[in-house]
């Protein structure tokens, strides 16, 4: 596709509210609070905000920057950026990286219909924590109906990237995410009015620094690039279709915002209810899953609250699903030259294979290891831990040494028609800081075998 023709998003609450619909998924509610429950609470939380601060607004900004000057899928921007030089090998990391997220999310993306249809179904009404749990463990160990959930989740989203940019990805999200907001406040004042509850806000937000060690960095950076889709080109394939009117500046900021906003309301609806029923806050992936259905049990018009719930879940990992679908076909298309449905209908069949090792993982094969772990913990830990922030390393490596300081600025400042107020921190960001904080957090795990192993 030639330059003039690249699609862009419409409007400007268009660029917003699709890079937030990347942003914003199960990273918020499913993984954010299961991570900060097993990573010991507030210091989590402390070290997980200073990460995206200082780590994931200058990445995103940088993804943004190489996407909308390279005006291309993630390796070809690196490509046309640096022509000759070996740095689109980023951009095919990232390109990896989408496949193994993908090849575990859509199970949990899956689980999340499978509860919107027990919340239809009146399920939750009445049952305690331990029939909820074991409704839970038995349903994600089945081998077959999280298998059907989570072809059907594939489907919605190829067919949603099939419809294009800007009619699939931005029309989805407009009006979807003020509706997720809205839900999940209701749901944190239910919580915290809870009997207990206090003791859940207490662990939220009293941070308790002695629980910090390497393994709890690692994780809340980890989260971090995890949560606002970094380090693996999904804000730099987006950033391609940004207009070259739209202030980057404010699209980051809106974005990490609303992003880190979702995930610690998403703390607050669950932790007052995890203390108040008594569940373990590191019970682990099934937290939200039981956590959330006994607060919809007893809640005055829990069962309404309870489908509306799940569904807004399942469309917020939707838009996070499309934009990691559509790193991998806007990268076949443009390098390869095939066809878009075609690379569509080929890289779901391929994501499918890989959520099925994902999905029985959990089941039939749960005494598969490869490195000590199970596929689904596997790409999880392979993904979050590793190679995104690898890549965000390498993404602030080369937009702080290798692009020219006077384009950088020219695109952040959309040829000097607004004004960046923050330029040389960024640069210094970008330059030393982000490269030499993530590898010193990487470095300090001592190795891949041991980072590997990590639960
Ligand atoms: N950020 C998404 C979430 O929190 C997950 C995601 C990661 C999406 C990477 C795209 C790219 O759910």
């Amino acid at each position: 596709m030639s330059e003039k023709e690249r699609i862009s998003f419409g409007s400007k609450l268009g660029v917003v509210a699709a890079a937030a619909g990347s942003a914003v998924g199960l990273g918020n509610i499913w993984r954010f609070p299961y991570e900060l429950g097993q990573y010991g609470g507030g210091a989590f939380l402390v070290i997980y905000l200073l990460c995206v601060l200082l780590l994931g607004m200058p990445v995103m900004m940088s993804e943004f920057v190489i996407g909308r000057m390279g005006q291309a899928n993630t390796a070809g921007s690196f490509r046309k950026l640096a022509p000759g030089k070996k740095w689109w090998i980023v951009g095919l990391m990232g390109v990896l990286a989408s496949f193994l997220i993908l090849g575990f999310y859509i199970v949990v993306a899956g689980w999340t219909l499978e509860y919107v249809v027990q919340a239809v179904g009146d399920r939750f009404s009445g049952r305690e924590t331990a029939t909820l749990a074991k409704v839970f463990a038995d349903f994600s160990t089945d081998t077959f109906r999280p298998l059907l959930w989570m072809a059907l989740f594939t489907i919605l989203t190829g067919g949603v990237v099939y419809a294009g940019v800007k009619n699939g990805i931005e029309k989805s999200t407009k009006f979807l995410m003020p509706l997720l907001l809205l839900i999940i406040i209701a749901l944190g004042v239910r919580s915290v009015t809870l009997p207990g509850g206090a003791e859940g806000l207490r662990f939220l937000f009293q941070p308790d620094f002695s629980k910090i060690n390497s393994s709890v960095i690692l994780s809340a950076m980890g989260q971090a690039f995890f949560s606002l889709s970094l380090g693996m080109g999904c804000m730099i394939t987006y950033g391609s279709y940004i207009s070259k009117k739209n202030n980057l500046q404010h699209t980051v900021v809106e974005v990490t915002v609303l992003d880190t906003l979702i995930a610690v309301l998403a703390s607050i609806a669950i932790f007052p209810a995890v203390f108040s029923l008594g569940i373990n806050p590191a019970q682990g992936p099934e937290l939200v899953f039981i956590t959330l259905p006994n607060v919809f049990a007893h809640m005055p018009g829990g069962y309404f609250w309870a489908i509306l719930f799940f569904v807004l879940l399942a469309v917020a990992a939707l838009t996070s699903t499309i934009s990691l679908l559509e790193v991998i076909v806007a990268y076949v298309v443009e390098e390869f030259g095939f066809k878009r449905h075609r690379v569509i209908a080929l890289v779901s069949v391929a994501v499918l294979f890989l959520g099925l090792l994902s999905s029985f993982s959990l089941g039939i094969w749960s005494d598969v290891k490869i490195f000590g772990m199970g596929f689904f913990t596997l790409f999880d830990n392979a993904t979050s831990k590793i190679l995104m922030p690898v890549g965000g390393l390498f993404i602030a490596v080369f937009v702080g040494w290798s692009l020219d300081k006077n384009a950088i600025l020219n695109e952040m400042s959309n040829e000097g028609k607004i004004k960046v107020g923050y330029f040389r921190l960024f640069m210094f960001l970008v330059r030393y800081l982000a490269p030499i904080g993530i590898g010193l957090i990487i470095i300090n795990q001592l190795g891949f075998g041991k980072l590997l192993s990590l639960e």
